[in-house]
């Protein structure tokens, strides 16, 4: 048997090749739609680069879940007092009879603020990459008795093709996820946004803020090791519903802040040369050499308010803590 030209030049450890028909076989059907593409596209880049939106599988929105109750990843706790305190207000903005569009759809406890303080809101429509993750709302039909819940399973980095029934509607898109995407991306999808709620829709969004960049590292790498666990979960994803030979140990996670581009990234950086197989082809890495994960941007209120703008919104109305910003954002 003649080995592989990797094995040749070292790259290839011996366990893979032992793993390598097992982890092809074992691929599953369960991946999301254009997952086996884009991770193939994002390893063949330089550098390389998998889509965030991947991250959270059953595994990687539990550890999300756990990143959100880590002492120093403010965001979540940010959010939900600026909602609490920044409602009432939104809630005279806001006709009776709205529906409610959560972009995200995993934050029914954020989505509960909202609606404590809407007149007798319509409907709820989460909407989420992941049919896991709306499971989440269902909860609400029984705490909200007349509230039509309505999940619907859709990839909101693409265009959307949801018709949603007339009537008023605010968009709610919190936990600044909005931050993941590009800004060039972030007003393609705030326009789309506009759209879908129409002319006298608006849209409820909260953004994390440029600060200390130390603020910033310790709430990307935690001492416990969650993020870098959520990080790492992505590769025993691809091994397992596209069938891939990564040993995640032999990746570490490196969450810095770029201040050029006012953005905290997270990468997969391979500790050895090594070669892995991933749906049967073979891709090299060099020690040091990084799989751009995340990118989550960050906006001062004025960047955000012009960024919006741009988008077709009108800025109505910022709540901040200095931390965290919460926008309330009219079509017009
Ligand atoms: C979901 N998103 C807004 C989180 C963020 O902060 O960019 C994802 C995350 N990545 C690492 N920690 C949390």
């Amino acid at each position: 048997m003649t080995a592989h030209p990797a094995r040749l030049h070292g790259l290839l450890h011996p366990a893979l090749e032992r793993r390598r028909p097992a982890e092809t076989a074992l691929a599953q059907q369960a991946a999301p739609p254009g997952f086996l593409a884009d991770v193939l596209a994002g390893l063949t880049r330089r550098p390389k680069g998998i889509p965030s939106k991947y991250f959270y599988d059953r595994q990687g929105s539990c550890l999300f879940d756990r990143i959100t109750e880590l002492p120093d990843y403010y965001l979540t706790r940010a959010e939900e007092a600026l909602l609490h305190l920044a409602m009432p207000e939104v809630a005279g903005f806001v006709a009776p009879r709205t529906q409610l569009i959560e972009f995200g759809g995993c934050s029914p406890r954020k989505a509960r603020i909202v609606l404590d303080a809407m007149e007798r809101p319509a409907a709820y429509v989460p909407i989420d990459i992941s049919a896991e993750t709306l499971t989440a709302g269902q909860s609400l039909i029984r705490d909200y008795p007349g509230l039509q819940v309505t999940p619907v399973a859709a990839d909101f980095s693409a265009p959307l093709r949801i018709s949603l029934p007339p009537g008023p509607k605010l968009a709610f898109f919190p936990g600044s996820t909005i931050g993941n995407f590009s800004p060039a991306d972030a007003q393609i999808f705030l326009r789309r946004v506009a759209t879908l709620v129409g002319r006298d829709g608006a849209l409820l969004i909260g953004v994390d803020v440029k600060k200390d960049p130390r603020i910033l590292w310790r709430a990307y790498n935690d001492d416990a090791g969650i993020t870098a666990a959520f990080n790492r979960n992505l590769l025993t994803r691809i091994n397992r519903e596209i069938g891939a030979g990564f040993d995640p140990a032999r990746f570490h996670h490196f969450a810095p802040y770029n201040e050029a581009e006012g953005r905290v990234e997270m990468h997969l950086v391979s500790t050895d040369p090594q070669a892995v197989y991933v749906a049967g082809r073979l891709f090299c890495f060099h020690a040091g050499e990084s799989i751009h994960t995340e990118n989550s941007y960050k906006y001062s209120v004025l960047e955000f308010r012009s960024l919006a703008r741009h988008a077709g919104f009108k800025p109505i109305r910022t709540w901040s803590d200095r931390h965290f910003a919460l926008h309330y954002l009219c079509v017009g």
